[in-house]
């Protein structure tokens, strides 16, 4: 079966009103999950199967379950908005579902149809549509579809078995101080990924490679490391779990993709977003030593971080070895805010969608 159909049984015990309105309040990212999840398995030979809307709960894992031991895992994160007449859309699904295909070739994992993915996120916001928070606030549901190798042995191999799962979680600022500028240390001797490997690639690894830079950043202050590539460490690649913006006046430069780049929704649709305010936008090289010397004369105005879960985030403080210094007075950019607002009007639904970005349900 290639493209199973999604079986519902859902819960007989969801949260009540009250509960998930008290989550809805002040949700945080990532610290609360809808009542149901989506699960569909893939065994060689037979392809994708057992599509099911269920509740949410645990898994059950045989200890040596592969992607325990050799992390063959891969994920995504979309959000799903509310508008003001009361629907529910999501935002470019269609492109996170060509990730995750991306992702799967490189990690040797099968392919999910991009219609599959798309019906699966349809499934669950539909189910749990209670929890898509309310229209006109920074909130909204936050989808993380994953995949992980379920054969069990431990001999290293792409696995001939596996799971897809769809899970949802109600989602406030990414960051605690909401748009306040983040404090960014620029790690020059260690690197997120090389070229060749799986830095393109959605997956759990990358961001377990991240972990140690990123507390070497709390321990110097701030809030996000920031990656330069592996054979120079002199371009600028990208922070731990986003992208990065760079703005020179009316011009944006985000960095050329490299393989070793996560291609971010937000990266993308940022450059069109961009362009249709009259801003130039494109991709490019930006060193370290640029990023420092533009700054310091003032060509470069304001810096900020994107991706799903940070939305635009300012770049406010920037460290390196032996320098420190501010993005846009550590206040938030003109064109920052500019860009943040008009893409969160389309994802809102209270701009003119005209690029065909928003999936309704
Ligand atoms: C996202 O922005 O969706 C991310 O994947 C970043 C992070 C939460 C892992």
């Amino acid at each position: 079966m290639t493209t199973p159909t999604i079986e519902l049984k859902p819960s007989a015990t969801p949260l009540s009103d009250a509960e998930r309105q008290a989550i809805l309040a002040n949700p945080g990212f990532g610290r609360h999950f809808t009542d149901h999840m989506v699960t569909i398995r893939w065994t060689e030979g037979r392809g994708w199967h057992d599509g099911r809307l269920v509740p949410y709960a645990p898994l059950s894992l045989d200890p040596a379950t592969m992607v325990l031991h050799y992390a063959q895992e891969i994920f995504e994160g979309l959000k799903a908005y509310r508008r003001p007449d009361g629907s529910v859309a999501t935002f470019r699904p269609e492109k996170n579902g060509a990730r995750f295909r991306a992702s799967s070739r490189r990690l040797g994992m099968p392919e999910l149809p991009v219609e599959t993915f798309i019906e699966a996120c349809d499934a669950l916001v539909g189910q749990d549509e209670k929890w898509v928070p309310a229209h006109g606030g920074e909130e909204s549901l936050y989808l993380r579809p994953f995949m992980i190798a379920t054969e069990v042995g431990l001999g290293v191999k792409p696995a001939n078995e596996y799971l897809f799962l769809v899970i949802a979680s109600p989602a406030g600022a990414y960051f605690p101080g909401g748009v306040k500028p983040v404090s960014i240390w620029v790690s020059e001797d260690r690197v997120r990924a090389v070229p060749g490997g799986m830095g393109d690639a959605k997956t759990g690894g990358n961001y377990a490679a991240s972990l140690l830079a990123q507390a070497e950043a709390a321990d110097k202050g701030c809030d996000q490391v920031c990656y330069l590539d592996a054979n120079e460490r002199t371009w600028v690649e990208e922070l731990g779990g986003m992208n990065l913006y760079f703005v020179y006046g009316d011009r944006i430069v985000t960095p050329t993709l490299t393989g070793s780049i996560l291609e971010g929704v937000t990266r993308d649709s940022l450059l069109t977003v961009a362009r249709d305010l009259g801003y130039e936008a494109e991709e490019g090289r930006v060193s370290v030593d640029q990023w420092q010397r533009d700054s310091a004369n003032g060509t470069l105005t304001e810096v900020f971080a994107c991706g799903t879960a940070a939305v635009i985030t300012p770049v406010g403080t920037v460290k390196r070895t032996g320098a420190e210094w501010q993005q846009s007075g550590g206040e938030p950019g003109e064109v920052t805010q500019r860009l943040r607002a008009a893409l969160l009007d389309i994802q809102r639904g209270t701009a003119e969608d005209k690029h065909g970005w928003m999936h309704t349900l």
